[in-house]
């Protein structure tokens, strides 16, 4: 067995991470225009104001991503550039921008795989509450429902919430990402009861009213644990422990938020851990939560080894971010996600980050990304050789750009970004990618 035969080959990238253009054309602002104006948030305080410039060089960028003959290309909606003040009014503009992307990425023979929200979320919405408020699902259907009216003609594949791990965990709990807010438990357990209902609501929303079929999924994180040996007990470990979650990392884990979403319950360790903090149990509500989706999306990027969560092998290679180099790991989490939540699975973000520049011949020489690549590629393929449903590949990211709190130095792209010019070059890594894409995976 080998990778299907329609297997998405692709990369992906985020509104706020590469389009830039802030303020123009009527988009209202977003939690990362505003806080990232606080100095001390951001290295160097840098932000997204105009990081690639791809709202106005889309069309350069869509070449360049069929010049790799990318399959699909996953990008997000900027919630305030089609809504500028989350709710109420639509911003003709906003609209106009998604639909030429979407029209360009078609005419290049590319799949548009639309996630909905990747945590550039209104500042409007924000100062009534954000996701504490009880409205805050129902401004999240809305929202929905606008993309859904404007672009289900055209596109199939729709992510409802990018990560709910990192943007509740790093922006509402530890304070590095915007809004840069530390809540106690109680919120953060109801900040996520309503993340799931807008996510159940928006599912709902899609199904309801796409003019084509739509495949629908979401971009959840998460740790896997990889085992120590194959032994059957290492194995079982490193399953309960990819799965497992204390007071201290909750809103991180995979079950936290997978468990209700395609179990339709929350994990039993949730009310063992906090009981009268969470919320009463609600029939309707699960439900709504846990439509049937068909895939599960996974951003995949490292591993706890040996079985424990929070160990890592000593002297293990690691990328600039300092994530280590565990290519199993894509392996592991195919296996265990699909055992679990029984779905279809899509790689929605892979990748790594380095210091890549534009040598004196002109051309970026990456060999550690191909080297990445080939590794967690193979890992990919063991999964598929066993049997294991993969339905597509994202490459994290198409193009460097704005790595949130840590700015611009992390360079995830296949294509790289020279900030003063905004010049692209492709990547020895995007080549290389293009013949992986050409021989559909089969000379890994
Ligand atoms: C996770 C996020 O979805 C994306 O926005 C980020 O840039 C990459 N992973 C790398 O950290």
């Amino acid at each position: 067995m080998s990778f299907q035969k329609d297997f998405l080959w692709g990369a992906a990238a985020a509104s706020y991470q590469v389009e830039g253009a802030y303020q123009e054309d009527g988009k209202g602002l977003n939690i990362w225009d505003v806080y990232t104006r606080e100095p001390g948030h951001v290295a160097f305080n840098e932000n997204g104001d105009v990081a690639c410039d791809h709202y106005h060089r889309f069309k350069e960028d869509v070449a360049l991503m069929k010049q790799i003959g990318l399959k699909a290309y996953r990008l997000s909606i900027s919630w305030t550039r089609v809504i500028p003040n989350g709710t109420g009014e639509v911003n003709p503009a906003g609209i106009a921008f998604y639909n030429a992307l979407i029209d360009e990425l078609l005419a290049a023979g590319i799949e548009p795989l639309v996630t909905i929200f990747h945590w550039d979320y209104p500042y409007a919405l924000h100062c009534r509450g954000g996701w504490l408020n009880p409205a805050s699902s129902d401004w999240f259907e809305a929202y929905t429902r606008v993309l859904v009216d404007s672009f289900s003609d055209r596109v199939r594949y729709w992510m409802t919430i990018n990560e709910p791990q990192v943007f509740i965990t790093d922006g509402y709990k530890n304070g590095n990402f915007a809004p840069f807010m530390k809540h106690p438990d109680g919120d953060l357990i109801r900040m996520t009861h309503n993340v799931l209902l807008a996510h159940g609501k928006a599912v709902r929303t899609i199904r309801a009213h796409a003019k084509r079929t739509p495949i629908v999924g979401f971009a959840p994180t998460g740790p896997c644990v990889v085992p120590a040996s194959n032994a059957p007990e290492d194995i079982e470990r490193a399953r309960a422990a990819s799965f497992d979650f204390n007071r201290n990392n909750y809103t991180s884990s995979n079950a936290w938020w997978g468990d209700p979403i395609v179990l339709g319950h929350y994990s039993p360790r949730a009310y063992e851990l906090f009981g009268d903090l969470m919320p009463k149990e609600n029939p309707e509500e699960m439900a709504l939560i846990s439509q049937k989706l068909d895939f599960y999306g996974a951003n995949i990027y490292w591993s706890m080894q040996g079985g424990e969560l929070g160990t890592t092998l000593t002297g293990c290679p690691k990328s600039n971010l300092a994530w280590p180099l565990t290519p199993d790991v894509m392996y592991w989490s195919i296996r265990f996600l699909h055992e679990r939540y029984q779905l279809p699975l899509m790689i929605t973000e892979n990748g790594m980050a380095g210091h890549d520049w534009v040598a004196l011949d002109g051309k970026v020489h990456d060999p550690d990304r191909i080297d990445y690549l080939t590794r967690y590629l193979r890992s990919c393929k063991r999964a598929v050789e066993e049997g294991l449903p993969l339905i597509g590949y994202m490459h994290w990211s198409i193009m460097d750009n704005f790595e949130w709190a840590r700015g611009y130095d992390q360079r995830f792209g296949l294509i790289h970004v020279d900030y003063g010019t905004q010049k692209r070059t492709l990547k020895d890594s995007a080549y290389w990618y293009a013949s992986v894409i050409a021989e559909n995976g089969e000379n890994l």
